[in-house]
């Protein structure tokens, strides 16, 4: 029977409930189907962080290779580690030394479930850059605390990068609706924009039978709450994607909605596969945050791994779910009920 390894790491916060809700969908679903899951869990989190001076052994990275894929619950505690701390000790290292260059979110809303617009019927497919642009990490502050004091931080586009991007964003379009739009903001940044909508236009020619169209940034932000049933792929750098993605988890009925894989396309190491919501510290304690969007990104990792019947048993057992009213809105049911209503689900 094919096996599949994971490394899962909680987190902090509600990403040890998540995880442990979405491991029991997994286990479920896999037996089902005929294979078989074996994981190691890490305990990497700010806690960790404390006891031990990092967020990560430094061989963390290492340790993580040889599996098949990651889950991951959520990074973060502010009140205890300062989020430039957790996230580059922790997820954003794994995201760059995995090359995991795809950051794919899916934004639709499932059955039964009431966004806060009036048309439902979006079915968008959010493919942001994950490894440069303008979170590249390069950059720096001197005269600190002087009345001369600079910050720098600079955006980088690479041709590699993102050429990779957009190629993606164009087989991924293929796959759906045929249609790309491309977000950029080429009208006021005219080096690393323009530069964007040239190679967009550039491997449009190897796509032809991709509709393509470009959007600037803030004339997106705008139509994904006015028009988001015109939209099927949109690609956009690392920072423009990370804000429209929570444009399209608020569109989605919420962070408790909002799945996302952190992919590398070449699959020279694994990939991972985490919920956008984050540690959710306000309600960490109460039992009522949502395993819907980790249990759908386990159901992306399935897909990733080829198990693309599985994941659409996990899908099919989510919309079932929500279609009852169990976990459609925010606080709304218990983690445990939303949870064993999915598992019946998969029955
Ligand atoms: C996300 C998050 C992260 C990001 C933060 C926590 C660094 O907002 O996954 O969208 O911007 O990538
Ligand atoms: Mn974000």
């Amino acid at each position: 029977m094919k096996n599949y390894n994971l490394a899962v790491i909680p987190g902090d916060g509600i990403g040890k409930p998540m995880t442990m809700a979405a491991w029991d969908v997994l286990t479920k679903v896999a037996a089902q189907s005929g294979f078989s899951l074996s994981q190691v869990t890490f305990p990497w989190s700010c806690d960790y962080y404390l006891q031990t001076g990092e967020m990560m052994p430094a061989d963390g990275i290492e340790t993580l290779r040889p599996f098949d894929a990651i889950l991951l619950g959520a990074v973060g505690w502010p009140v205890k580690v300062p989020d430039s701390v957790s996230l580059h000790g922790l997820l954003l290292p794994i995201r760059k030394a995995f090359v995991q260059y795809a950051n794919v979110r899916p934004h639709r809303l499932l059955a039964g479930v009431e966004g806060p617009l009036r048309s439902p019927n979006f079915d968008i497919l959010c493919v942001r850059e994950n490894s440069e642009g303008e979170y590249s990490g390069a950059g720096g502050r001197v005269h600190q605390g002087q009345p001369n004091e600079v910050a720098i931080e600079t955006a980088v586009f690479t041709r590699s990068g993102v050429e990779r991007i957009l190629r993606y964003a164009f087989e991924q379009a293929r796959r759906r609706r045929g249609k790309l739009a491309s977000v950029t903001k080429s009208n006021a940044q005219k080096h690393s924009m323009v530069f964007w909508d040239d190679m967009t236009d550039e491997l449009s020619r190897e796509y032809p039978d991709v509709e393509v169209e470009r959007y600037h940034i803030d004339a997106m932000a705008a139509r994904m709450v006015m028009a988001p049933a015109s939209l099927d792929v949109v690609v956009a750098s690392n920072l423009f994607g990370d804000i429209l993605t929570d444009i399209g988890a608020a569109i989605q009925g919420g962070l408790g909605f909002a799945a996302s894989a952190n992919i590398d396309p070449h699959r020279n190491g694994p990939s991972m596969f985490e919920p956008v919501h984050g540690s959710a510290p306000d309600i960490a304690h109460l039992g009522i945050a949502n395993p819907i969007a980790t249990i759908w990104s386990a159901a992306m990792m399935l897909d990733h791994l080829g198990e693309h019947s599985a994941a659409s048993r996990i899908m099919a057992a989510l919309e079932k779910t929500t279609a009852q009213g169990v976990g459609t809105a925010p606080g709304k049911d218990k983690t445990d009920r939303i949870k064993t209503t999915v598992l019946a689900a998969l029955e």
